[in-house]
Protein backbone atom coordinates (compact mmCIF):
# COMPACT_ATOMS: atom_id res chain seq x y z
CA UNK A 1 0.00 0.00 0.00
CA UNK A 2 2.22 3.16 -1.30
CA UNK A 3 -0.75 5.26 -0.27
CA UNK A 4 -3.25 4.78 2.63
CA UNK A 5 -6.00 5.75 5.06
CA UNK A 6 -4.20 6.27 8.75
CA UNK A 7 -6.51 6.59 11.55
CA UNK A 8 -4.97 9.74 13.06
CA UNK A 9 -5.46 8.86 16.45
CA UNK A 10 -2.32 8.10 17.87
CA UNK A 11 -3.54 5.17 20.43
CA UNK A 12 -4.92 3.60 17.24
CA UNK A 13 -3.21 3.90 13.90
CA UNK A 14 -5.21 1.55 11.93
CA UNK A 15 -4.62 1.33 8.38
CA UNK A 16 -6.79 1.25 5.06
CA UNK A 17 -6.93 0.82 1.39
CA UNK A 18 -6.56 4.50 -0.01
CA UNK A 19 -9.59 3.33 -2.37
CA UNK A 20 -12.28 2.88 0.86
CA UNK A 21 -15.12 4.65 1.03
CA UNK A 22 -14.10 6.40 4.78
CA UNK A 23 -14.54 9.34 6.59
CA UNK A 24 -13.80 8.28 10.40
CA UNK A 25 -11.87 5.72 11.35
CA UNK A 26 -14.19 2.22 11.68
CA UNK A 27 -12.17 0.80 14.99
CA UNK A 28 -12.09 3.65 16.85
CA UNK A 29 -14.00 6.24 15.22
CA UNK A 30 -11.01 8.42 15.01
CA UNK A 31 -10.47 11.15 12.24
CA UNK A 32 -8.48 10.13 9.07
CA UNK A 33 -5.37 10.95 6.90
CA UNK A 34 -3.59 9.78 4.09
CA UNK A 35 -0.41 8.78 4.24
CA UNK A 36 2.36 7.22 2.08
CA UNK A 37 4.88 4.52 2.15
CA UNK A 38 7.37 6.28 -0.35
CA UNK A 39 9.55 8.97 0.54
CA UNK A 40 9.87 11.21 -2.91
CA UNK A 41 13.00 12.29 -4.25
CA UNK A 42 15.42 14.77 -2.80
CA UNK A 43 14.80 18.23 -1.84
CA UNK A 44 16.95 19.68 -4.53
CA UNK A 45 15.19 17.82 -7.38
CA UNK A 46 11.55 18.23 -5.79
CA UNK A 47 12.36 22.01 -5.76
CA UNK A 48 13.91 21.42 -9.37
CA UNK A 49 10.57 19.99 -10.54
CA UNK A 50 8.88 22.43 -9.62
CA UNK A 51 10.08 25.31 -10.48
CA UNK A 52 10.35 23.74 -13.98
CA UNK A 53 6.73 22.96 -14.26
CA UNK A 54 6.01 26.45 -13.98
CA UNK A 55 7.03 26.83 -17.71
CA UNK A 56 5.17 24.16 -18.46
CA UNK A 57 1.54 24.87 -20.34
CA UNK A 58 0.35 21.18 -19.41
CA UNK A 59 -2.64 21.72 -17.25
CA UNK A 60 -1.58 19.97 -13.85
CA UNK A 61 1.79 21.66 -14.33
CA UNK A 62 0.33 25.01 -14.45
CA UNK A 63 -1.73 24.26 -11.20
CA UNK A 64 -0.41 25.59 -8.05
CA UNK A 65 -2.05 22.70 -6.21
CA UNK A 66 -0.70 19.52 -8.30
CA UNK A 67 2.49 21.43 -9.12
CA UNK A 68 2.96 19.86 -6.25
CA UNK A 69 1.77 16.84 -6.37
CA UNK A 70 4.83 14.43 -4.87
CA UNK A 71 3.49 16.08 -1.66
CA UNK A 72 0.04 14.18 -2.02
CA UNK A 73 0.80 10.83 -4.32
CA UNK A 74 -2.53 9.26 -3.59
CA UNK A 75 -3.72 9.17 -7.23
CA UNK A 76 -2.95 6.32 -9.18
CA UNK A 77 -4.46 7.94 -12.23
CA UNK A 78 -4.01 11.41 -13.03
CA UNK A 79 -6.54 11.53 -15.41
CA UNK A 80 -9.30 11.78 -12.74
CA UNK A 81 -7.77 14.96 -11.28
CA UNK A 82 -9.84 18.23 -12.78
CA UNK A 83 -8.24 21.34 -12.41
CA UNK A 84 -9.70 25.11 -13.28
CA UNK A 85 -5.65 26.27 -12.17
CA UNK A 86 -5.91 26.56 -8.28
CA UNK A 87 -3.80 27.69 -6.32
CA UNK A 88 -1.18 30.31 -7.95
CA UNK A 89 -2.07 32.99 -5.30
CA UNK A 90 0.11 35.68 -4.50
CA UNK A 91 2.26 36.96 -0.88
CA UNK A 92 1.32 40.69 -1.20
CA UNK A 93 2.94 43.35 1.18
CA UNK A 94 0.89 45.48 3.23
CA UNK A 95 2.91 48.29 4.68
CA UNK A 96 -0.51 49.88 6.00
CA UNK A 97 -2.17 46.99 7.17
CA UNK A 98 1.48 45.88 9.08
CA UNK A 99 1.35 49.16 11.20
CA UNK A 100 -2.37 48.48 12.26
CA UNK A 101 -1.25 44.94 13.23
CA UNK A 102 1.82 46.20 14.91
CA UNK A 103 3.90 44.84 12.74
CA UNK A 104 7.41 46.68 11.07
CA UNK A 105 5.88 44.75 8.35
CA UNK A 106 3.42 41.74 7.06
CA UNK A 107 2.61 39.75 3.72
CA UNK A 108 -0.60 38.19 2.93
CA UNK A 109 -1.01 35.34 1.23
CA UNK A 110 -4.45 35.73 -0.79
CA UNK A 111 -6.35 32.43 -1.42
CA UNK A 112 -9.24 34.51 -2.65
CA UNK A 113 -7.27 34.88 -6.09
CA UNK A 114 -8.12 31.35 -6.37
CA UNK A 115 -10.93 30.54 -9.33
CA UNK A 116 -13.63 30.17 -7.01
CA UNK A 117 -12.03 32.89 -4.77
CA UNK A 118 -11.61 31.35 -1.41
CA UNK A 119 -8.22 29.04 -0.72
CA UNK A 120 -11.38 25.84 -0.73
CA UNK A 121 -10.06 24.99 -4.53
CA UNK A 122 -6.73 24.00 -3.60
CA UNK A 123 -8.59 21.00 -1.35
CA UNK A 124 -11.57 20.19 -3.39
CA UNK A 125 -9.57 19.79 -7.06
CA UNK A 126 -8.09 16.82 -4.77
CA UNK A 127 -11.32 15.52 -3.19
CA UNK A 128 -13.21 15.94 -6.68
CA UNK A 129 -10.31 14.06 -8.09
CA UNK A 130 -10.91 11.08 -5.19
CA UNK A 131 -14.33 10.83 -5.98
CA UNK A 132 -13.78 10.72 -9.56
CA UNK A 133 -11.37 7.79 -8.89
CA UNK A 134 -13.85 5.98 -6.64
CA UNK A 135 -16.83 6.20 -9.52
CA UNK A 136 -18.54 7.94 -7.58
CA UNK A 137 -21.29 10.09 -9.69
CA UNK A 138 -22.58 12.38 -7.00
CA UNK A 139 -20.98 14.36 -4.09
CA UNK A 140 -22.18 16.67 -1.47
CA UNK A 141 -21.43 19.00 1.03
CA UNK A 142 -22.64 20.92 4.12
CA UNK A 143 -21.22 24.75 4.16
CA UNK A 144 -21.10 28.18 5.32
CA UNK A 145 -20.45 29.21 1.67
CA UNK A 146 -17.24 28.51 0.46
CA UNK A 147 -17.09 25.29 0.59
CA UNK A 148 -20.22 24.88 -1.69
CA UNK A 149 -19.10 27.63 -3.81
CA UNK A 150 -16.13 25.59 -4.69
CA UNK A 151 -17.28 21.96 -4.92
CA UNK A 152 -20.12 23.19 -7.35
CA UNK A 153 -17.23 24.53 -9.09
CA UNK A 154 -15.29 21.32 -9.19
CA UNK A 155 -17.96 18.85 -9.40
CA UNK A 156 -19.89 19.92 -12.52
CA UNK A 157 -16.16 20.62 -14.16
CA UNK A 158 -15.32 17.08 -13.32
CA UNK A 159 -19.24 15.40 -14.64
CA UNK A 160 -20.02 15.06 -11.15
CA UNK A 161 -23.60 16.32 -9.33
CA UNK A 162 -22.90 18.55 -6.65
CA UNK A 163 -25.81 18.92 -3.91
CA UNK A 164 -25.38 21.51 -1.14
CA UNK A 165 -26.80 21.61 2.05
CA UNK A 166 -26.79 25.04 3.88
CA UNK A 167 -27.68 26.83 6.71
CA UNK A 168 -31.19 28.39 5.68
CA UNK A 169 -30.06 32.69 5.85
CA UNK A 170 -26.62 32.37 7.16
CA UNK A 171 -24.27 32.37 4.16
CA UNK A 172 -23.82 35.17 1.83
CA UNK A 173 -25.48 36.18 -1.56
CA UNK A 174 -22.17 36.07 -3.13
CA UNK A 175 -21.53 32.59 -2.46
CA UNK A 176 -24.88 31.70 -2.90
CA UNK A 177 -25.14 32.74 -5.98
CA UNK A 178 -22.22 31.03 -6.84
CA UNK A 179 -23.39 27.74 -6.11
CA UNK A 180 -26.51 28.31 -8.25
CA UNK A 181 -24.23 29.24 -11.40
CA UNK A 182 -22.33 26.67 -11.08
CA UNK A 183 -25.27 24.25 -11.14
CA UNK A 184 -25.71 22.74 -7.98
CA UNK A 185 -28.41 21.18 -6.28
CA UNK A 186 -28.71 23.29 -3.45
CA UNK A 187 -30.74 22.73 -0.29
CA UNK A 188 -31.05 26.15 2.60
CA UNK A 189 -31.85 23.46 5.31
CA UNK A 190 -33.47 24.95 8.89
CA UNK A 191 -30.50 24.52 10.45
CA UNK A 192 -27.13 25.63 11.86
CA UNK A 193 -23.74 24.47 10.30
CA UNK A 194 -23.13 21.59 12.95
CA UNK A 195 -26.57 19.99 12.75
CA UNK A 196 -26.62 20.06 8.54
CA UNK A 197 -23.41 18.00 9.18
CA UNK A 198 -24.72 15.24 11.06
CA UNK A 199 -27.86 15.62 8.80
CA UNK A 200 -25.54 15.20 5.36
CA UNK A 201 -23.53 12.23 6.52
CA UNK A 202 -26.59 9.98 7.38
CA UNK A 203 -27.72 10.81 4.09
CA UNK A 204 -24.08 10.29 2.11
CA UNK A 205 -24.16 7.10 3.79
CA UNK A 206 -27.66 6.17 3.07
CA UNK A 207 -27.45 7.22 -1.22
CA UNK A 208 -24.13 6.68 -1.55
CA UNK A 209 -23.14 9.85 -1.95
CA UNK A 210 -19.40 10.68 -1.44
CA UNK A 211 -19.05 13.79 1.06
CA UNK A 212 -16.43 16.41 0.28
CA UNK A 213 -16.35 18.48 3.66
CA UNK A 214 -13.33 19.06 5.24
CA UNK A 215 -13.48 15.53 7.23
CA UNK A 216 -12.38 14.33 3.71
CA UNK A 217 -8.54 13.40 4.30
CA UNK A 218 -8.28 14.23 0.11
CA UNK A 219 -9.36 17.99 0.74
CA UNK A 220 -6.92 18.20 3.05
CA UNK A 221 -4.09 16.96 1.47
CA UNK A 222 -5.02 19.43 -1.27
CA UNK A 223 -4.59 22.37 1.26
CA UNK A 224 -1.18 21.56 2.12
CA UNK A 225 -0.57 23.29 -1.36
CA UNK A 226 -1.23 26.51 0.32
CA UNK A 227 1.80 25.85 2.56
CA UNK A 228 4.21 24.28 -0.16
CA UNK A 229 3.72 26.65 -2.60
CA UNK A 230 4.10 29.73 0.10
CA UNK A 231 7.23 28.10 0.86
CA UNK A 232 8.37 27.82 -2.46
CA UNK A 233 7.49 31.62 -3.36
CA UNK A 234 9.37 32.54 -0.48
CA UNK A 235 12.60 30.41 -1.71
CA UNK A 236 11.94 27.80 0.95
CA UNK A 237 12.67 30.63 3.81
CA UNK A 238 10.44 29.86 6.86
CA UNK A 239 8.35 32.75 8.36
CA UNK A 240 8.51 33.30 12.11
CA UNK A 241 4.34 32.74 11.91
CA UNK A 242 1.67 31.90 9.73
CA UNK A 243 -1.42 33.43 10.89
CA UNK A 244 -5.11 31.92 9.74
CA UNK A 245 -8.44 31.98 10.36
CA UNK A 246 -10.23 29.15 12.57
CA UNK A 247 -13.92 27.23 11.92
CA UNK A 248 -14.06 24.11 11.28
CA UNK A 249 -10.16 23.48 11.61
CA UNK A 250 -8.93 22.01 8.13
CA UNK A 251 -7.50 24.36 6.95
CA UNK A 252 -4.92 24.78 10.42
CA UNK A 253 -5.18 20.63 10.04
CA UNK A 254 -3.82 20.99 6.59
CA UNK A 255 -1.24 23.48 7.20
CA UNK A 256 0.56 21.38 10.06
CA UNK A 257 0.52 18.08 8.41
CA UNK A 258 2.07 20.01 4.92
CA UNK A 259 4.76 21.57 7.52
CA UNK A 260 5.65 19.03 9.20
CA UNK A 261 6.04 16.81 6.34
CA UNK A 262 7.93 18.97 4.44
CA UNK A 263 10.09 19.28 7.63
CA UNK A 264 11.03 16.07 7.72
CA UNK A 265 11.67 15.63 3.83
CA UNK A 266 14.09 18.10 4.58
CA UNK A 267 12.51 21.03 2.29
CA UNK A 268 12.30 23.30 5.40
CA UNK A 269 14.76 23.43 8.53
CA UNK A 270 12.31 23.97 11.68
CA UNK A 271 8.64 24.77 11.70
CA UNK A 272 7.11 28.30 11.74
CA UNK A 273 4.85 28.74 14.38
CA UNK A 274 0.51 28.65 13.74
CA UNK A 275 -1.29 31.47 15.59
CA UNK A 276 -5.36 30.33 14.62
CA UNK A 277 -7.76 33.09 15.22
CA UNK A 278 -11.74 32.75 16.00
CA UNK A 279 -14.18 34.98 15.97
CA UNK A 280 -15.39 35.92 20.02
CA UNK A 281 -19.12 33.84 19.20
CA UNK A 282 -17.78 31.16 17.34
CA UNK A 283 -14.79 30.27 19.73
CA UNK A 284 -14.66 26.96 20.94
CA UNK A 285 -10.90 25.86 20.12
CA UNK A 286 -9.99 29.02 21.44
CA UNK A 287 -11.74 28.40 25.34
CA UNK A 288 -10.53 24.69 25.13
CA UNK A 289 -6.84 25.45 24.33
CA UNK A 290 -7.06 28.14 26.86
CA UNK A 291 -8.37 25.37 29.35
CA UNK A 292 -4.80 23.91 28.50
CA UNK A 293 -6.16 19.95 28.73
CA UNK A 294 -8.13 20.69 32.05
CA UNK A 295 -11.59 20.32 30.28
CA UNK A 296 -12.67 18.16 27.77
CA UNK A 297 -13.71 19.64 24.04
CA UNK A 298 -16.95 21.89 24.52
CA UNK A 299 -18.87 22.43 21.26
CA UNK A 300 -20.77 25.91 21.14
CA UNK A 301 -24.29 24.98 20.07
CA UNK A 302 -25.13 28.29 19.24
CA UNK A 303 -22.29 30.28 17.86
CA UNK A 304 -22.86 33.86 16.39
CA UNK A 305 -20.64 35.88 14.35
CA UNK A 306 -20.94 38.22 10.81
CA UNK A 307 -18.45 36.59 9.87
CA UNK A 308 -20.26 33.76 8.57
CA UNK A 309 -17.43 31.46 7.07
CA UNK A 310 -16.26 30.83 10.52
CA UNK A 311 -19.82 30.75 12.47
CA UNK A 312 -19.26 26.68 13.21
CA UNK A 313 -19.48 25.43 17.16
CA UNK A 314 -18.45 21.65 16.47
CA UNK A 315 -15.06 22.32 14.56
CA UNK A 316 -14.54 18.84 13.16
CA UNK A 317 -11.08 18.73 12.96
CA UNK A 318 -10.39 20.13 16.41
CA UNK A 319 -8.65 16.88 17.52
CA UNK A 320 -5.89 17.24 14.32
CA UNK A 321 -5.59 21.26 15.02
CA UNK A 322 -4.49 20.52 18.73
CA UNK A 323 -1.55 18.53 17.22
CA UNK A 324 -0.62 20.72 14.81
CA UNK A 325 -0.77 23.66 17.42
CA UNK A 326 1.15 21.69 19.88
CA UNK A 327 3.44 20.73 17.38
CA UNK A 328 4.34 24.16 16.14
CA UNK A 329 4.02 26.29 19.56
CA UNK A 330 1.40 27.55 18.11
CA UNK A 331 -1.27 29.76 19.47
CA UNK A 332 -5.04 30.77 19.50
CA UNK A 333 -6.65 33.83 19.88
CA UNK A 334 -9.94 35.29 19.38
CA UNK A 335 -11.38 38.46 18.23
CA UNK A 336 -14.49 40.68 18.15
CA UNK A 337 -16.70 41.23 15.55
CA UNK A 338 -15.69 45.22 15.99
CA UNK A 339 -12.13 44.29 15.69
CA UNK A 340 -12.69 42.01 12.35
CA UNK A 341 -14.71 44.74 11.09
CA UNK A 342 -11.87 47.68 11.33
CA UNK A 343 -9.16 44.58 10.71
CA UNK A 344 -11.54 44.29 7.68
CA UNK A 345 -11.26 48.05 6.30
CA UNK A 346 -7.83 48.51 7.08
CA UNK A 347 -7.05 45.14 4.83
CA UNK A 348 -9.72 46.75 2.23
CA UNK A 349 -7.74 50.47 2.39
CA UNK A 350 -4.43 48.17 1.50
CA UNK A 351 -5.98 48.04 -1.89
CA UNK A 352 -6.12 43.80 -0.99
CA UNK A 353 -9.36 43.24 0.73
CA UNK A 354 -10.76 39.99 1.45
CA UNK A 355 -14.01 38.55 3.35
CA UNK A 356 -15.01 38.95 7.26
CA UNK A 357 -13.62 35.91 7.75
CA UNK A 358 -10.18 36.59 6.63
CA UNK A 359 -9.70 39.88 8.41
CA UNK A 360 -9.81 37.78 11.77
CA UNK A 361 -6.41 37.11 11.12
CA UNK A 362 -5.08 41.01 11.17
CA UNK A 363 -7.24 41.69 14.40
CA UNK A 364 -5.60 38.66 15.94
CA UNK A 365 -2.27 40.04 14.99
CA UNK A 366 -2.76 42.97 16.34
CA UNK A 367 -4.02 41.42 19.68
CA UNK A 368 -0.93 39.07 19.71
CA UNK A 369 1.34 41.67 18.88
CA UNK A 370 -0.03 44.32 21.52
CA UNK A 371 0.46 41.09 24.11
CA UNK A 372 3.95 40.86 23.05
CA UNK A 373 3.33 36.94 21.67
CA UNK A 374 4.28 38.12 17.92
CA UNK A 375 7.13 40.49 18.18
CA UNK A 376 6.86 43.74 16.36
CA UNK A 377 9.93 42.62 13.61
CA UNK A 378 8.61 38.79 13.24
CA UNK A 379 8.21 37.36 9.71
CA UNK A 380 4.63 36.96 8.98
CA UNK A 381 2.57 35.73 6.29
CA UNK A 382 -1.24 35.95 7.01
CA UNK A 383 -3.21 34.13 5.13
CA UNK A 384 -6.43 35.64 3.92
CA UNK A 385 -9.14 32.78 2.66
CA UNK A 386 -11.32 34.57 0.77
CA UNK A 387 -12.11 37.22 -2.00
CA UNK A 388 -13.68 40.57 -0.91
CA UNK A 389 -16.73 40.28 -3.19
CA UNK A 390 -17.87 37.16 -1.31
CA UNK A 391 -19.69 39.35 1.13
CA UNK A 392 -20.72 42.58 0.01
CA UNK A 393 -23.59 43.48 1.49
CA UNK A 394 -21.22 43.33 4.50
CA UNK A 395 -19.33 45.71 3.18
CA UNK A 396 -21.59 48.17 2.58
CA UNK A 397 -23.26 48.04 6.02
CA UNK A 398 -19.69 48.78 7.56
CA UNK A 399 -18.76 51.87 5.39
CA UNK A 400 -22.67 52.95 6.18
CA UNK A 401 -22.72 52.62 9.64
CA UNK A 402 -25.44 49.91 9.40
CA UNK A 403 -23.33 47.03 10.73
CA UNK A 404 -24.60 45.27 13.49
CA UNK A 405 -22.96 42.15 15.73
CA UNK A 406 -25.34 39.40 16.43
CA UNK A 407 -25.77 40.46 20.18
CA UNK A 408 -27.60 43.61 18.60
CA UNK A 409 -24.46 45.98 19.39
CA UNK A 410 -23.85 48.60 16.73
CA UNK A 411 -20.57 48.47 14.62
CA UNK A 412 -18.68 51.43 14.50
CA UNK A 413 -17.61 52.22 11.16
CA UNK A 414 -14.02 53.38 12.21
CA UNK A 415 -12.70 53.31 8.91
CA UNK A 416 -16.09 54.02 7.24
CA UNK A 417 -16.02 55.57 3.58
CA UNK A 418 -19.83 56.97 2.75
CA UNK A 419 -20.53 57.11 -0.83
CA UNK A 420 -21.48 60.62 -1.15
CA UNK A 421 -24.86 61.52 -3.07
CA UNK A 422 -24.58 64.38 -5.33
CA UNK A 423 -26.75 66.46 -7.92
CA UNK A 424 -25.34 66.61 -11.06
CA UNK A 425 -23.66 70.06 -10.59
CA UNK A 426 -19.66 70.35 -11.58
CA UNK A 427 -19.48 73.62 -9.40
CA UNK A 428 -21.06 71.45 -6.12
CA UNK A 429 -18.87 68.43 -6.92
CA UNK A 430 -15.98 70.75 -7.58
CA UNK A 431 -16.31 72.17 -3.95
CA UNK A 432 -16.83 68.73 -2.54
CA UNK A 433 -13.59 67.18 -3.82
CA UNK A 434 -11.75 70.51 -2.16
N1 LIG B 1 -12.08 31.50 5.99
C1 LIG B 1 -13.03 31.30 5.07
C2 LIG B 1 -13.26 32.35 4.05
C3 LIG B 1 -13.81 30.12 5.09
O1 LIG B 1 -14.74 29.92 4.17
C4 LIG B 1 -13.58 29.17 6.11
C5 LIG B 1 -14.35 27.94 6.17
C6 LIG B 1 -12.56 29.43 7.03
C7 LIG B 1 -11.83 30.59 6.94
C8 LIG B 1 -12.22 28.46 8.11
O2 LIG B 1 -11.50 27.39 7.63
O3 LIG B 1 -12.95 25.55 8.42
O4 LIG B 1 -10.65 25.11 7.61
O5 LIG B 1 -11.03 26.27 9.78
N2 LIG B 1 -15.39 27.71 5.49
C9 LIG B 1 -16.10 26.43 5.44
C10 LIG B 1 -17.13 26.42 4.35
C11 LIG B 1 -16.50 25.85 6.71
O6 LIG B 1 -18.11 25.67 4.45
O7 LIG B 1 -16.96 27.12 3.37
P1 LIG B 1 -11.52 26.00 8.41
Amino acid sequence: MPAHLLCFNRACRARFDIAEVLYNCPDCGGLLEAAYDDTPADPETLRRTWRERRLSDAPLCQSGVWRYREMFPFLEDEHHAVTLREGNTPLLDAPLAAGYGGLASITFKHQGFNPTGSFKDNGMTCGVAQARRLGMKRVACVSTGNTSASMAAYASAGGLEPLIFIPHGNISYGKLAQALEYGARTFQVEANFDQILALVRTLAERLGIYLLNSINPFRIEGQKSIVIEMMDQRGWRVPDWIVLPGGNLGNTSAFGKGLREMHSLGLIPHLPRLAVVQAEGSSPFYEYMRANGLTAFHPNEHPETLATAIKIGDPVSWPKAEFEIRESNGVVERVTEQEIADAKAVIGKSGIGCEPASAATLAGIRKLTAAGVIHRDADVVAVLTGNVLKDPDYIFRYHTGQLTAPSGQPISPTYGNQPIVVPNDPARITELIG
